[in-house]
């Protein structure tokens, strides 16, 4: 792999910005380009020393990103990062490998986010075990493409074996229905997608040509187009129906598939964070009668198993019994909770999944491998063919190419990872993982409530935990009001509006410690806005933690609830002049229970 190569003063090296120049290696080699050098890239070198000494250079840059102690984002601004990338055209000559390897670990690793620390317990992205990476390699080294079968042809059917596997936790149809489905190129369970956004476009496509399906002169909406499939049906518009805690990927579908986003609809998340099953129940009625009558197409609707922002799990028995009523496309989006399928304690709370006409799942979540990958799963194994394509050069028409039934054209063999990570964990070994997960989860609202200043906003369903710092003397004022009896119409109203003021300041509050957080940097969890907690419909500011990471323990989360605490307390002087201001003119008789004295304290 090495090349003709020729050391070079530092001077003959681009000269950096100044902010870069820690980034220099003055043992920085230039080399000439020949085409003897890049054939060489190429093809595995005869001698394997220098592929095993480029890997152990990689794996030991890995190795230190994960030994390295300090912050979670690495303590570089932004701006100084854009000064770090800031060439503005593409090099001319090559770089050694060994050097852009160097440049790799000091300029890219050692700014990179440690999703992996036990300490970042913000999103749904975690911790990866290590044969990912090597799983990885394999990908890279055989490069399938997996949008025919001339460029992947193992791969092909271990992405269908993995489709069904997951289709079965799904479905759980028979043993002869998966022998004769699985490999059966004619039809297709599902698809492997780069993610959740993908699966869901992948699901409503598939509804919305189901919802405008060719008749007489009308070859269908795939064909005509949304325009001239609603002028055909004689509907003003076609819906989604989804919770408020909905993915902003239905809102993107929409728009892609020229519906509008002003098309879906939103349903009120309970008070559990859940679509209000009712609230669906009056909308659909709405869109079925009166002046609505016959003008809109209901094409979907969408449950989901997991909601990004709380965890929550909608009731989908009973969503599946309006979509069914309705005759509409019923939709899951698991993209989050899916994969607990895989656990049977966990299976309850999903109960009704096996009623969607459709489910998505992704990889790169629950079943911890690395970015990105997903699957839509669909119930009829004849759907994917309403929008399956053809042409010449691949994805003949009776070819068996994958390629056929998929949004995406070029693929990678990314399936690989959870199908091998399934062999080397097993269900079991997943159980294990989503018991510590909840453990953890447990862990951490016991803590938060055992330090008072905290007040914990859902019961987390499926490992994420939302809460926000609030005082205890405050937490005591805004519950006691909560309880307020006996209070007439104004005095409520006026009650309503004190808490609404308190809970005001209490987000300014969040948001500031939040920020203080990152700037600390020790800890992460993320945040953000709901109107569905007990205070609903107020805006709530929270606190989010996904707690997955199976190398997060008691005592790191007692250190995050430490650090959280001391820069609350350390913020609350700042906030508590406006707390009490916003106490005063509430009369003592609204206080009500515990409060009162909390009030006679505070303020009056
Ligand atoms: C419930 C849900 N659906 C869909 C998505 C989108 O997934 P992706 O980011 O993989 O496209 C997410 C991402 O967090 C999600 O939580």
């Amino acid at each position: 792999m090495s090349g003709p190569e020729k050391i070079t003063s530092t001077a003959a090296v681009q000269v950096p910005h100044k902010d870069t120049v820690e980034f220099m290696n003055p043992e920085k080699k230039e080399i000439i380009s020949s085409f003897e050098y890049l054939r060489k890239l190429f093809i595995m070198p005869d001698s394997p020393d220098k592929f095993i000494e480029f890997g152990h250079q990689m794996l030991e840059t890995i190795h230190d990103f994960f030994k390295e102690k300090g912050g979670i984002h690495s303590s570089i601004t932004l701006p100084e990062l854009s000064r770090i990338f800031d060439e503005t055209a593409v090099p001319d000559a090559p770089n050694l490998i060994k050097d852009v390897l160097a440049e790799i670990k000091l300029k890219v690793a050692a700014h990179s986010v440690k999703v992996g620390s036990p300490y970042y317990v913000g999103h749904m992205t975690s911790a990866v075990p290590y044969f990912m990476i090597i799983l990885e390699m394999i990908i890279a080294a055989l490069n399938q493409n997996q949008v025919k079968i001339e460029t992947a042809k193992a791969s092909s059917f271990v992405e269908r074996e993995l489709v069904a596997w997951f289709h079965r936790l799904v479905y759980n149809r028979s043993e002869s229905y998966y022998q004769k489905n699985m490999q059966n190129p004619r039809v297709a369970l599902g698809n492997v997608t780069s993610g959740g956004t993908l699966s869901n476009l992948n699901a409503l496509l598939v509804a919305r040509e189901k919802a405008f399906p060719p008749s007489g002169s009308f070859p269908g909406v795939r064909e005509a187009g949304m325009e001239k499939a609603l002028r055909h049906y004689g509907y003003d518009r076609g819906v989604i129906l989804v919770s408020a805690r909905g993915h902003y990927s239905i809102r993107k579908a929409a728009s892609l598939l020229g519906l509008g986003e002003q098309n879906v609809i939103t349903i009120p998340a309970d008070s559990k964070h859940r679509m209000d099953v009712r609230g669906l129940c009056r909308k659909v009625d709405g869109l079925q009668s009166g002046k609505e009558k016959n003008k809109t197409k209901i094409i979907a609707i969408v449950g989901i198993a997991g909601n990004t922002e709380t965890g929550s799990v909608d009731n989908l028995t009973k969503l599946a019994e309006v979509s069914e009523s309705v005759g509409t496309h019923f939709h899951v989006d698991a993209a989050w909770g899916g994969a607990a399928l895989l656990v049977d304690e966990c299976r309850a709370l999903f109960q009704g999944i096996d009623r969607a006409d459709s489910v998505c799942i992704d990889a790169h979540k629950l079943l911890y491998c690395p970015m990105a990958m997903g699957m839509i799963l669909f119930k009829n194994e004849k759907d994917l063919n309403l929008i399956k394509q053809s042409s010449q050069y691949v994805i003949r028409r009776n070819s068996v190419d994958t390629g056929r039934f998929t949004i995406e054209g070029s693929r990678p063999f990314d399936s690989l990872k959870p199908w091998a990570a399934l062999k080397i964990i097993g269900r079991e070994g997943y159980g294990l993982l989503f018991k510590r997960a909840r453990d953890n989860t447990d862990t951490f609202q016991e803590i938060l409530q055992r330090r008072r200043n905290f007040e914990i906003l859902n019961s987390p369903e499926l490992f994420i935990l939302i809460y926000r710092f609030v005082p205890q003397q405050v937490k005591k004022q805004l519950y006691a009001w909560q309880a307020g009896k006996k209070l007439s119409e104004p005095e409520k109203r006026e009650v309503r509006k004190k808490i609404g003021k308190v809970n005001h300041i209490i987000n300014a509050l969040n948001i500031k410690l939040h920020k203080a957080l990152r700037l600390d940097d020790t800890t992460f969890v993320s945040r953000t806005t709901l109107e569905s907690t007990r205070y609903r419909p107020q805006h709530i500011t929270v606190l989010r933690s996904c707690l997955i990471n199976p190398l997060t323990d008691r005592s790191i989360l007692e250190e995050i609830v430490k650090t959280q605490n001391r820069l609350g307390m350390e913020l609350w002087p700042d906030f508590e002049p406006a707390y009490l201001k916003a106490l005063n003119g509430v009369r003592k008789n609204f206080a009500g229970g515990r409060g009162e004295q909390e009030q006679g304290r505070w303020a009056l």
